[in-house]
């Protein structure tokens, strides 16, 4: 009974907080503005928590920054081909309710969508491209997927509480 208690209590704390990447590609808080990344966005300083650092488009775990979340994680990512034809990318990841004034529930990935770009407000701030924003639960899940950090995180604690009450 007292492992079992113990146990419950663990796995509720675990899952009161999640850790997300917390970061974007832009160069300066005024690039992020032209991005138009979201209309939710909060009108507040959280934004200056955001790590800056280009490794934030596809290798979140080099840029650097993590924030503690009690809400979804998301991510933001703006995908176009440069001047020189390559491809590029304008990303932001972080905690949902840090960032933004409305955001969904529950886990919530719609497709990328297209736009011709160009025009004021245009997402991505010009150029064509594919834009998506994700949200989703559990550690780090913003990108990884949800499935691979709660097992793992639920593994450690069984074997964790295994071994001390053995
Ligand atoms: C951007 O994302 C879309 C949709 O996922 C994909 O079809 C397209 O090839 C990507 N474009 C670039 C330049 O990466």
């Amino acid at each position: 009974m007292l492992r079992l208690v113990i146990l419950l209590t663990a796995v509720s704390v675990v899952s009161a907080t999640q850790k997300c990447y917390s970061c974007t590609s832009a160069q300066s808080y005024d690039d992020m503005l032209q991005w138009q990344w979201t209309h939710a966005w909060r009108n507040d300083q959280n934004k200056y928590q955001l790590k800056m650092s280009s490794q934030c488009d596809l290798e979140p775990i080099l840029a650097g920054g993590d924030t503690d979340c009690h809400s979804l994680c998301f991510k933001w990512q703006f995908n176009y081909t440069d001047t020189l034809g390559r491809a590029a990318y304008k990303t932001v990841r972080g905690c949902a309710d840090e960032q933004l004034s409305t955001y969904p529930s529950s886990e919530d990935c719609p497709d990328p969508q297209f736009t011709t770009g160009g025009y004021i407000g245009a997402p991505g701030g010009g150029p064509p491209g594919y834009y998506e924003m994700c949200f989703c639960s559990g550690d780090f899940c913003n990108p990884a997927a949800k499935s691979t950090a709660y097992s793992i995180g639920t593994m450690i604690l069984l074997a964790f509480f295994t071994c001390l009450f053995h």
